[in-house]
């Protein structure tokens, strides 16, 4: 054969490669408002940057009449390209080809590539559409899963791994995008679940569809095992580019700085004027965020769930940051189990990926309850405490209002070394609230008063000028100043500038028992 006969040949293959299940499936594909394995790749990278791998890859089956139905590249696109100049390694799951499933081929594309990434240090990227294990394979695939799920596991901190689920992700196959550090779902076509609506009728006889058994927003508000829930395929892929603008390549590295445009030395007067006078009162603390984070870099992670605490990715004077904020206008900004679930996790990543934390703290205390005392808040509240304790990127809090109880300790206090710990003049910083302690120290005065209720008014307002400010605090050193909210923003720059050059560590040891 000719060389240029080769190269024909060679040409043939490609094509035939990039047709995978072939055109008559790629329409059904497109049908279903879904792109192809290639054009969601295409999306993503930059252009011309994508290098495959493995493209003419087929499985090894016999069974079942395999052997006679063999597909280039088996039903995975895997390869390394570029996303805004900074390399990323892929794997797409090609639904066309036997409903993407997972081959023993599959999956050693897939570990190929995680391998390759661990090597050089860069983030994980799966882009999930597989009907889960290649039935006619057996065992074999279900051992390529776990091949796989040792791999995410080992590269948990050590290179960003996320997930996109475009399709179906059903049975054990879930376990990938869970390990792995962000999962994004689209909505309406894609669903996530351990066992799939006909076992469950079986099992429990709920009648359920899968929408309403695992799709992107069940995942994104009511389990948490979600962090976004996008319109489409579109939308998931800017997202996706848009939260690797906030995270660095791997754990040696530091996350890109960006241009900023916004003042670094701007003050805004709109900040003296959001927390309401009455404590009682309300606000949103995503406001408070807008306007001391760059302009238009707020980025929201896990919004639809446990909404009492907010954690976003923002950059400040091009920095960037992760902020954990108690929500006052949601349940009052109580920490309860999801949200300390949610905080927990969101600081763990931030800490193995030297991203500078930032707590905005309006906190009145854990939530009371049987449903949270016999669901666990103990372990799970724990779970917040262990990751603020154990955290050592530089750790920089606000405190904006209530700093009450277990929670003041909880939201980087400077006990759990907090760097530089800030209170604005209406902080309350205290064991509990006014009105609850005072019923408590001083119930026999109340009780035997001649007016009961005025002496509960007189006893809380005498706590409240006593301890209802930052200035207890300040006095021990316990908030390093009492900033004016206007200046928050060049506060925290010039705070998290001198943080830099932070070294801090923990004992030497395996690996820490967080309370799971
Ligand atoms: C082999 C599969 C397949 C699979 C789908 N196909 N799933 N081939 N192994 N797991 C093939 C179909 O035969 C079909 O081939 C093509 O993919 C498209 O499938 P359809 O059923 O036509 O598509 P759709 O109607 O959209 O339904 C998609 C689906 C359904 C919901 C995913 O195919 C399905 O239920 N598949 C089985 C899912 C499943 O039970 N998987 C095993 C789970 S257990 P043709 O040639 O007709 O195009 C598991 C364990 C992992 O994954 C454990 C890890 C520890």
């Amino acid at each position: 054969m000719s060389l240029e006969e080769k190269l024909n040949s060679l040409e043939q293959k490609r094509t035939q490669a990039k047709l995978g299940g072939g055109q008559k499936r790629i329409d059904t594909q497109h049908a279903k408002g879904k792109l192809t394995a290639r054009e969601r790749i295409e999306l993503l990278v930059d252009e011309n940057s994508f290098e495959e791998f493995d493209m003419f890859v087929t499985h090894r089956s016999h069974d079942f009449g395999l052997a006679e139905h063999k597909v280039l590249g088996d039903g995975v696109v895997t390869g390394c390209g570029k996303i805004n100049g900074r390399v990323v390694y892929i794997f797409s799951q090609d639904f066309t080809v036997f409903g993407g499933s997972l081959s023993e081929a599959h999956a050693e594309k897939v570990c190929k590539i995680m391998k390759m990434a661990m090597r050089n240090g860069a983030p994980v990227i799966g882009l999930n559409d597989s009907g889960g294990a290649r039935i006619q394979e057996g065992v074999v695939s279900l051992g390529g899963y776990a091949d796989i799920f040792l791999l995410n596991t080992l590269a948990s901190g050590v290179v960003p791994q996320i997930s996109v689920i475009l399709g179906p992700c059903a049975g054990g196959a879930v376990y990938s995008p869970a390990i792995t550090d962000f999962i994004l779902m689209t909505k309406g076509t894609s669903y996530m679940f351990v066992t799939g609506p006909n076992v469950v009728k079986t099992v429990t006889h709920e009648e359920v569809t899968s929408e309403e058994l695992g799709g992107a927003m069940v995942h994104a508000a009511t389990s948490g095992v979600s962090h976004f829930a996008c319109e489409n395929e579109a939308d998931a892929i800017a997202k996706l580019k848009q939260l690797l603008r906030y995270i660095p390549q791997n754990n040696c590295e530091d996350p890109p700085f960006a241009d900023c445009t916004d003042p670094l030395d701007r003050e805004d007067e709109a900040l003296n004027g959001i927390v309401p006078e009455n404590p009682n009162v309300p606000y949103d603390i995503k406001d408070v965020i807008d306007h001391v984070v760059d302009q238009g870099s707020f980025f929201e992670v896990h919004e639809e769930f446990a909404q009492n605490i907010v954690v976003a990715f923002a950059h400040l004077g091009g920095r960037s940051i992760g902020i954990i904020a108690n929500q006052p206008a949601v349940l009052a900004g109580v920490l309860d189990i999801n949200s300390s679930i949610k905080g927990a996790r969101f600081i763990r990543f931030c800490d193995a990926f030297n991203i500078p934390l930032l707590t905005f703290e309006d906190v009145p205390g854990f939530l009371p309850g049987t449903d949270q005392e016999h669901g666990g808040i103990i372990k799970n509240g724990a779970k917040l405490l262990f990751a603020y304790c154990e955290a050592t990127v530089p750790k920089v809090t606000v405190i904006t209002r209530k700093a009450y109880g277990g929670a003041y300790d909880v939201m980087n206090s400077k006990h759990v070394r907090g760097d530089m710990n800030y209170a604005w003049p209406s902080a309350e910083i205290a064991v509990m609230g006014p009105k609850g302690a005072v019923e408590i120290i001083f119930k026999k005065d109340i009780a035997g008063a001649a007016d009961p209720e005025a002496e509960l008014q007189k006893k809380t307002d005498e706590y409240r000028d006593m301890f209802a400010n930052p200035f207890t605090a300040a006095a021990r050193g316990y908030v390093d100043d009492v900033i004016e909210p206007k200046t928050t923003r060049p506060r925290l720059i010039r705070a998290f500038e001198i943080l830099e050059t932070k070294k801090d560590t923990n004992p030497p040891k395996k690996h820490g028992n967080i309370p799971l």
